[in-house]
């Protein structure tokens, strides 16, 4: 077999509404939606070496062009699940090759961006080695990145994704996610999210102890309720553009999401007193300026930022002169509405 070579840049994507909490292979308890980013992404390669490999998936890891054997229990997981449809590989050599545009440092979790990534590499070259066109290939990719990464289902697509099973949309699924199917008001196609970096350090909970803690958590079922609620405030709030109602309910995700996690049974503290700070200052702004600015986090410290482009002036400004002192190394990294994968 010759040497074969494919490349994708896939983003990373910020929930609105949040995945929290799993059941069987990577089925989410409840569906979500997110922002897909621009500024943050990973690219990946996948080469297939012209060297024959043993009958397991016989591969080696860099990020950075460092040889990382430390990546490779979870990519392996992630390949036995699809192995199934992975022929081309068995026997083969392979080599990935993995760069993120965030530093891995930065508390940005590689995950969505990284899973997404590979899952396309994979199939793109399982297409072109089996001259077979994939009919729906956004909606497979998402399927394989899902069961690499549950968010990461949510990163093949540009703007607004949803995973998840939810009854207004009847396309919606557990399996995959899907490009967001109704009309959105144009304010949020380009809302920005500045990413504000409060700490950089490993995450202290793991996104699948995380999910496990939901298993046994006496809120769990409540929440996952919540979540549907939510999701039907906010499909309304994005088509009519009322950002206020859908800050709100953004806020309350990302509150709700840090309520759980102290809650469960060991529970946890991720927001540090900068990031508690933040926050109060973020409410502070939008009472003195009438600008609607909202906060959303993910499972860490950091601050997403999320405002319409058109104040992007007003809040860098503000970033740049009251926020940046409490970030770590002062670095805040400004991202929007993005476009999705792309395949270099
Ligand atoms: C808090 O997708 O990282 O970011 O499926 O175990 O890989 P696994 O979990 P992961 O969980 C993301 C959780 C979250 C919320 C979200 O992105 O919806």
């Amino acid at each position: 077999m010759v040497q074969k070579k494919v490349t994708w840049q896939s983003p990373s994507n910020i929930a609105l509404i949040k995945y929290w909490g799993k059941h069987d292979v990577q089925i989410p308890a409840n569906p979500s939606l997110s922002f897909t980013l621009s500024k943050s992404f990973t690219e990946t390669s996948l080469t297939i070496l012209d060297e024959p490999g043993n009958k397991d998936f016989d591969f080696e890891l860099y990020l950075d062009q460092d040889l990382r054997p430390d990546f490779k229990p979870k990519i392996t997981t992630f390949l036995k699940r699809i192995e199934a449809d992975l022929d081309f590989l068995k026997g083969q050599k392979f080599r990935i090759e993995t760069h993120n545009s965030f530093p891995h440092s930065s508390g940005i979790a590689s995950s969505a961006s990284g899973m997404s990534a590979l899952a396309l590499c994979l199939l793109s070259l399982k297409q072109e080695l089996e001259s077979k066109k994939e009919e729906s290939f956004f909606k497979k990719a998402s399927t394989w990145s899902r069961l690499g990464s549950g968010s990461a289902s949510r990163s093949v697509y540009p703007k607004l994704s949803l995973w998840g099973k939810h009854k207004a949309i009847t396309e919606s699924s557990d399996d995959y996610a899907i490009a967001f199917p109704e009309r959105v008001d144009p304010i949020f196609e380009d809302f920005c999210d500045y990413i504000l970096l409060v700490d950089k350090g490993e995450k202290k909970v793991s996104s699948t102890v995380g999910h496990q803690l939901m298993n046994n958590h006496p809120y769990a079922q409540r929440r996952f309720l919540q979540a549907h609620e939510n999701l039907d405030a906010l499909l309304k709030y994005l088509k009519l553009g009322d950002v206020e109602s859908f800050g709100e309910i953004v806020e309350s995700e990302a509150l709700t999401l840090h309520a759980m996690m102290m809650t469960s049974m060991p529970y946890f503290i991720l927001m540090k007193p900068n990031t508690l700070k933040i926050l109060e200052m973020i409410w502070a702004f939008r009472k003195e300026t009438s600008i609607p600015a909202y906060f959303t986090l993910d499972a860490g410290a950091n601050v997403h930022l999320l405002f319409p482009k058109v104040y992007e002036q007003q809040l860098g400004d503000w970033v740049n002169t009251e926020v940046k002192a409490l970030l770590k190394n002062g670095d805040y990294i400004c991202d929007a509405v993005g476009n999705g994968p792309l395949k270099l």
